[in-house]
């Protein structure tokens, strides 16, 4: 422990200006806002040779004990200090001995509706957005800090303080998303062999969850909005043509309700050799409304852009091993091919398995979207109990490899030109 861990363990009440001099006086004389708690137990236990397998940061023990009976004045302070370690370069999205991240711990602790939840949010959007950046120019990150001086942050002027002792345990996150496995990898996804089965489409081997029937009341919100908000023109009207397209097949859950509403076309757009067998052993090809684009959206949605002959009232995005750089390059193609009253919605699993993640994505989304001259309104629905990781009976989990789900709500994603 060093005394700037000691601080933000909140030793003395009330929390008042001292607690910002101390901090300013920490980090001003080099201790990192990113030191851990793991790095100063090996410091003072002289263990040279073990990488620390969790970070516990100065911003995770603020929000381990910051006094959940703080008054207006103490939440402000705590905030100014949480913007002070920002400015210091802490960082949102490290996980603690219990695999937690900052705002992880503050939803555990019911804190969610406080404002150093929304600034770690904020700060997790602006870390995004400026990784993208770095990633863009090729920059290069130094993270090293190996060769810190961490006598240094024991000996600081008049502030050394007794070492509390506490043991440092494993986290209990299992990593499980190698970048070439077929969740991460869309190649060895699609030579995955795929298996359906009663209530889900999994990978045969690896028993990833695909596509499961719990989302099925998530795909009826989604059919629903690309017909009630994407099929209407000005003052009301139905338009005489409606054109759908549905990107990634999988059960067919969005299909089949799209059927029932007897769109004009209804394409289809299905990469995997498996799901496209399906898809024609179940009559799909046979559907007098249905155009099938077998293979990735990247190689037939051009054809599309460029033929200029369709236009959609409604699109939706539910694909699996692809990430948000994927659907970055997708909004190319939907502005192109939406008509201007047209909507644009997607399954919204985006960072879906942390809470706080999820909540940084809703607001890199609409940031993302805007640019595009789209804007997005979410609707929060409740996600069934039984889907959560506290819940007793995970049943439903039961048959895949690991859920891929753990947030009370879903934002179901509503997208239109900004002027409609
Ligand atoms: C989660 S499932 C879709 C479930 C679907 N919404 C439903 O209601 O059953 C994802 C599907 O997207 C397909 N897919 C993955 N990547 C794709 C891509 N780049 N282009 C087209 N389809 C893709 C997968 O093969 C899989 O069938």
């Amino acid at each position: 422990m060093s005394d700037l861990h000691d601080l933000c363990k909140f030793p003395t009440r009330p929390i008042d200006k001292t607690y910002i001099d101390q901090l300013k006086h920490y980090l001003s004389n080099g201790i990192p806002a990113t030191y851990t708690v793991e790095e100063a137990y090996n410091y003072t236990h002289n263990i040279e040779d073990e990488e620390p397998s969790s970070t516990t940061t100065p911003l995770h023990l603020l929000c381990t004990f910051v006094p959940v009976d703080a008054k207006d004045e103490e939440k402000e302070i705590v905030s100014e200090m949480v913007e002070i370690l920002f400015e210091y370069g802490a960082g949102w999205c490290f996980v603690d001995v219990n695999g937690d991240t900052p705002g992880c711990i503050l939803i555990k602790r019911g804190l969610k509706d406080w404002k150093v939840y929304d600034q770690i949010v904020d700060a997790g959007v602006r870390a995004e957005l400026l990784l993208r950046k770095v990633s863009e120019f090729d920059m290069e990150i130094i993270e090293d800090t190996d060769d810190l001086n961490h006598e240094e942050f024991e000996n600081i002027p008049e502030l050394v303080k007794e070492e509390p002792k506490e043991e440092v345990q494993q986290t209990k996150e299992e990593v499980d998303d190698a970048p070439d496995a077929p969740s991460q990898n869309q190649q060895s996804y699609l030579n995955t062999k795929l298996e359906y089965t009663d209530d889900a489409l999994i990978t045969k081997d690896r028993k990833d969850g695909v596509m499961m029937s719990w989302e099925t009341d998530i795909m009826k919100l989604g059919s629903e909005t690309l017909f009630a908000k994407g099929s209407l023109i000005e003052d009301n009207e139905e338009d005489s043509e409606i054109n759908v397209l549905n990107i990634g097949f999988g059960m067919g859950i969005i299909d089949g309700m799209i059927q029932q509403k007897s769109p004009t076309t209804h394409y289809i757009c299905e990469a995997h050799p498996d799901v496209l067998k399906k898809m024609k052993q179940d009559g799909w090809y046979d559907k007098p409304n249905v155009v099938v684009l077998e293979g990735r959206w990247q190689d037939r949605l051009d054809e599309l852009l460029s033929n200029g002959k369709v236009f959609f009232n409604g699109i939706y995005y539910d694909t699996f091993s692809e990430h948000y750089s994927d659907m970055l390059e997708l909004f190319d193609y939907v502005v192109g091919l939406l008509k201007s009253h047209g909507v644009f919605s997607f399954f919204n699993g985006l960072g879906a398995d942390r809470q706080v993640i999820y909540e940084v994505y809703k607001k890199l989304v609409e940031i993302d979207l805007g640019n595009y001259g789209l804007n997005c309104q979410f609707e929060a629905i409740d996600i069934p109990k039984e889907m959560l990781q506290d819940n007793q009976d995970r049943s439903v989990w039961d048959n895949v490899k690991r859920s891929y789900w753990s947030c009370p709500v879903y934002y179901h994603p509503e997208i239109k030109f900004i002027d409609y």
